[in-house]
């Protein structure tokens, strides 16, 4: 089967300084993939290279059967590329509604509402669709940041750190809500994250990263062992 997403050999650049260095990464259609990894070793650079908001310097990106190129984010977003990124960044300002509304963007007039089931996953946002984003826990603002990359449609869900900073039982709903998109509506999600034990519950398979490279790919299953384990270590 096609992978849905795939990142062959991608080097990327801040200026003179190489944050990439030829990482691959292939994500399964209808699984979870986690790329895990200490701070700073390029976790992050690595899916805004996937979004488009950073541009590679060598390698590939293909989705589904296309070769992004240089595409813009809005234009990789319309083919399917839903985007959660770190820190969430909701709007503060905006009410819950009109947050999730910015979704719209890309969309056919026909698709310009609210899916359901991403209240069901997140009641919460249901309760509090006139308070303002800024009003939000951390936890609230980042189960607004899904359901706003929900509400594009996307094919393929990227996600950094989503478990940053948010208490035990909103990681639960969001780690339930992620295995819901994979199993019942067989979404592709790539995450990105330091949470060792949440990816191993939900994670079909693993990268692991250290100073711009993979240095051990296999199953969820593989973050017991030693090897990956000092990669991982503080
Ligand atoms: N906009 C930027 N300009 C210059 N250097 C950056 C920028 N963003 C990240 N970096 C550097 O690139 C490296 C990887 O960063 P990042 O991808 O954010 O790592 P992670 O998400 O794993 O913490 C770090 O050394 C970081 O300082
Ligand atoms: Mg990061």
């Amino acid at each position: 089967m096609t992978a849905a997403l795939s990142i062959n050999a991608i080097d990327l650049h801040y200026g003179a300084a190489q944050a990439l260095k030829g990482i691959s990464i292939t994500c399964q259609p209808g699984k979870i993939t986690a790329v895990l990894g200490r701070n700073g070793v390029g976790k992050s650079s690595t899916l805004r290279a996937i979004t488009g908001i950073n541009h590679i310097s060598a390698g590939e990106i293909t989705f589904g059967d296309d070769v992004l190129k240089r595409s813009p984010p809005y234009r990789r977003a319309r083919m399917g590329i839903g985007y959660v990124p770190q820190g969430r960044e909701i709007f503060p300002l905006l009410t819950v509604k009109e947050n999730l509304e910015t979704g719209y963007a890309g969309l056919p007039r026909s698709e310009r509402n609210v899916p359901e089931y991403i209240f069901e996953l997140f009641p919460v946002l249901k309760s509090m669709l006139g308070r303002r984003g800024g009003d939000l826990s951390g936890g609230q603002q980042q189960q607004l940041a899904i359901g706003r990359a929900l509400v594009t449609r996307p094919k393929v869900l990227v996600l950094d750190e989503p478990t940053e900073g948010i208490q035990p039982s909103i990681i639960k709903d969001i780690g339930r809500a992620l295995q819901f998109l994979r199993d019942e509506k067989g979404m592709t999600i790539l995450l990105v994250e330091q949470f060792l034990d949440f990816c191993r519950e939900i994670a079909d398979d693993i990268y692991v990263m250290d100073r711009g490279e993979i240095m051990h790919t296999g199953p969820a299953a593989d973050l017991d062992l030693p090897e990956v384990r000092r990669h991982l270590m503080v």
